[in-house]
C-alpha cells in the first residue's frame, strides 16, 4: 500500500492554468523527488494530490482509489501526509502538545503507531523543547515538528514541500537523514526540492518540472550523467 499515480493531470488556480498535463508515479516504498526552479508547479502537483487545488482533468489515484474531488481531510484519512512548505505549528501549545492533537490511529494493525515518545526518538533535539510553546522554536526545529506531526497521523505516505529550504545545514543534513530513515521503515515519499544536491542522497528517482509539465523523469543515477538537463532545468 502506498502507491500513487496522477495521469495527465491539469490543475487551475481560478482561470489560471497552472499544470499542463502531469503524469507521474510513486511506488511503495519509495522516495520520488519533484526537482524544478522557482514557480514551475511542484507545490501545485502536491495541493493537486492533497485536493487543495482544483484538477479538472486527469487521473489521481492512491492505492486504486481516485482522490479528484475529494477534501483535504479525506485524503488524509486515506494514509496521505501533507507537510506543506509554510511549517506551520501551533505556536501557543508546547511541543509535545502539537504532536498529541495530531494524533490519529493508523489504517492497518500491522505497523505501531506513533508516539510523541517515538517522535522525540526520531527528532532527539526536540526532546528538551517537548513542554516550549512551539512559537519559539527556530525553523529547523519547526520543520521537524510538522514533519512528527504529519507522521502522528500515521500515513502510508508523505508529500514533503521542499522540506530542507531555508534551514540551517547542520540541521539539513539531520532532517535528510531522517527522511532515508523514514523510507528505510517503508514509508512512500515524494517531496519538492530545487536544488539537485539534497535530493540526490535520498532518492531513487526524480521528476523535473518546467512550466507546469513534467521534462524529465529517471533514476537519480541517470541525471547525474545529464549535465544539460540539471542546467537547463534546475539550481545546480
Ligand atoms: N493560489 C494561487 N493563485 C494563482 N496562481 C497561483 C497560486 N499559487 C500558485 N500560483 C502560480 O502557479 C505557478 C506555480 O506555483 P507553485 O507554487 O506550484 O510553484 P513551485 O514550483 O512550488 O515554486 P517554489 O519553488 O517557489 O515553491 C506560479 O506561476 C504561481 O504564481
Ligand atoms: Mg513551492
Amino acid at each position: 500500500m502506498g502507491n500513487l499515480i496522477l495521469k495527465d493531470i491539469h490543475t487551475y488556480f481560478g482561470t489560471s492554468h497552472i499544470l499542463f498535463g502531469i503524469s507521474l508515479e510513486v511506488r511503495q516504498g519509495e522516495c520520488v523527488c519533484l526537482l524544478g526552479r522557482n514557480g514551475v508547479g511542484k507545490t501545485t502537483t502536491l495541493k493537486s494530490i492533497m485536493g487543495l487545488a482544483e484538477s479538472r482533468e486527469g487521473e489521481i489515484t492512491f492505492d486504486g482509489k481516485s482522490l479528484v474531488g475529494l477534501p483535504p481531510y479525506e485524503i488524509a484519512r486515506m494514509g496521505v501526509g501533507y507537510v506543506p512548505e509554510d511549517r506551520i505549528v501551533f505556536p501557543d501549545l508546547t511541543v509535545r502538545e502539537n504532536l498529541e492533537i495530531a494524533a490519529k490511529p493508523p489504517l492497518t494493525a500491522d505497523i505501531p503507531p506513533w508516539t510523541a515518545n517515538g517522535i522525540f526518538e526520531l527528532f532527539p533535539a526536540l526532546k528538551p523543547l517537548e513542554n516550549r510553546p512551539a512559537g519559539y522554536l527556530s525553523g529547523g526545529e519547526q520543520q521537524m515538528l510538522t514533519i512528527g506531526r504529519t507522521l502522528m497521523g500515521n500515513p502510508r505516505m508523505m508529500l514533503l514541500d521542499e522540506p530542507v529550504e531555508g534551514i540551517a545545514p547542520v540541521v539539513v543534513q539531520e532532517i535528510v537523514r531522517k527522511i532515508r530513515h523514514l523510507k528505510e521503515l517503508g514509508l512512500t515519499i515524494l517531496f519538492t526540492e530545487q536544488n539537485i544536491r539534497f535530493a540526490t542522497d535520498i532518492s531513487d528517482r526524480a521528476y523535473i518540472i518546467e512550466g507546469g509539465r513534467v521534462r524529465y523523469a529517471g533514476t537519480m543515477t541517470d541525471l547525474e550523467e545529464q549535465p544539460d538537463i540539471k542546467q537547463k532545468y534546475l539550481m545546480i
